[in-house]
């Protein structure tokens, strides 16, 4: 709690004698009110901050250990959205137990936090146990969904194993024959978070199908206090577009609104510098940056083979990667060009230049504590209270994508589409 605050005990004890028992009640109220305003105002700025881990995440900036590790916890989905390649119900679920393995190979690795991803992760029927096991290891846990299998009682689960941090992918408002992933779903779901400890937040995918929701998507996020982030669609790995991406100078134009709208302090759930990205990549600018995808964040896929991102594929197994591999992938890369993995950009801009990146962020969240000021300001929900903020950056983020060409060399092979 802040230095030198005088709660209500303190300042009863010091007019004890001094005013009539019933002023003095009146007071200790007065007190009381003034003592929970402060408590959920510092609440509320420590939550602007909270996400961040800056320590945590510092350290990783100066060593040469890995960030995070995306985890493919399974293949299998209940949805079939056009424009994704990450599902393959052809598959069986991994194991817990081989999940288990390889998660203690990660953790051993030195990888801070872990990204549970798919497929659609909840399908998995061990997934309450993995997250539990996650924190047993000491990962900071994050968990990305569509959200159709989430109830109230499984949330309850997931908070109580652990879990910190979840996404909800939401494209529209309404289900189009590419996307069934919509605020219909997700709008009656979004109360099971009010008294929850997961901070959560949506992101949601620009195609030419969503872009004319894709504002009402992020209205919806923001105004009820949820970091909220929609983001172009990207190719698959053979560099093919699955669905229409949509008209360039409209794309352009909203992803500068939501500059704007970050620099004004708004809970845009990305960071400046990869908004900017995606603007450099609808112009076809070119964009200076060391791909550090394989070295600070990798991915495993859920047969358990270490992946340099999720279009860049590798045969090699968990079990057998080193850090001196991890290492070796420390250098630009072919397809960096046109790269559309925005969790990978992120991390790399992030690790390349801290300074620039966490600064900006810093700033563009000190911007909201003014209007914290005001108790009625707090966001909801519906009716529910303003929820964690996680980080931009990206280390949270589950999937990556691509909207460039990843070129396979000799140590890399794609994965096959499903
Ligand atoms: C592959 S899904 C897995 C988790 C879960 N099934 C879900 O949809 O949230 C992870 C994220 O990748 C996004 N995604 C999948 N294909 C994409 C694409 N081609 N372009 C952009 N984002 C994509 C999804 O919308 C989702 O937010
Ligand atoms: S984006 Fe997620 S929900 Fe949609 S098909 Fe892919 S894995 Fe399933
Ligand atoms: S596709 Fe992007 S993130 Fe993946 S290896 Fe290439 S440049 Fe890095």
């Amino acid at each position: 709690m802040a230095g030198g605050f005088s709660g209500p005990r303190k300042v009863a004890g010091v007019m004890k004698g001094y005013l009539p028992a019933r002023l003095l009640r009146g007071q200790v109220v007065v007190d009381c009110m003034f003592f929970h305003y402060r408590v959920k105002l510092l609440d509320k700025i420590g939550r602007e901050f909270s996400g961040y881990n800056i320590l945590e995440s510092g350290k990783r900036l100066f060593d040469r250990k890995p960030l995070q590790c995306s985890l493919y916890v399974t293949d299998r989905c209940n949805l079939d959205c056009a424009y994704c390649t990450e599902y393959d119900n052809s598959r069986p679920h991994p194991s817990l137990d081989d999940l288990k393995k390889w998660l203690r190979k990660i953790r051993e690795l030195g990888t801070m936090r872990i990204a549970l991803v798919g497929g659609e992760p909840l399908t998995h029927p061990n997934i309450v146990e993995l997250v539990r096991y996650c924190r047993e290891l000491g990962f900071a846990t994050s968990l990305t969904t569509n959200g159709f299998l989430l109830t109230r009682k499984l949330l309850a689960e997931l908070e109580e194993a652990g879990l910190q941090v979840m996404q909800i992918s939401v494209d529209r408002m309404t289900p189009s024959p590419i996307t069934r992933k919509t605020f219909k779903t997700i709008l009656p779901k979004l109360d099971y978070f009010r008294d929850s400890k997961i901070s959560l937040h949506i992101t949601g995918v620009i195609c030419a199908d969503t872009l004319p929701e894709s504002q009402a998507v992020l209205e919806t996020g923001l105004s009820r206090g949820i970091p909220t982030e929609v983001r172009l669609v990207h190719a698959d790995p053979l560099n093919r577009f699955r669905v229409d991406r949509g008209p360039r100078e409209e794309l352009e134009r909203f992803i500068d609104s939501m500059i704007e709208r970050k620099r004004r302090g708004e809970k845009i759930h990305t960071s400046e510098a990869i908004l900017n990205y995606q603007r450099s990549l609808l112009r076809g600018e070119h964009v200076e940056w060391t791909c550090m995808a394989g070295y600070k964040l990798f991915f495993v896929s859920a047969q358990g083979k270490f992946w340099i991102c999720s279009m860049v594929h590798t045969d090699k197994h968990i079990m057998d990667v080193t850090l001196d591999d991890l290492y070796a992938n420390y250098r630009k890369k072919s397809c960096q060009e046109g790269c559309g993995v925005y969790c990978a950009v992120s991390a790399s801009l992030l690790v390349e230049k801290p300074i620039a990146v966490l600064g900006k962020e810093i700033i563009a969240r000190a911007r909201r504590v003014p209007s914290m000021l005001s108790p009625s300001s707090s966001p909801r929900i519906n009716n529910v209270r303003s929820v964690r903020v996680t980080n931009p950056e990206g280390t949270d983020e589950m999937n990556g994508s691509t909207e460039g060409s990843p070129s396979t060399d000799e140590r890399v092979t794609l994965r096959k589409s499903a």
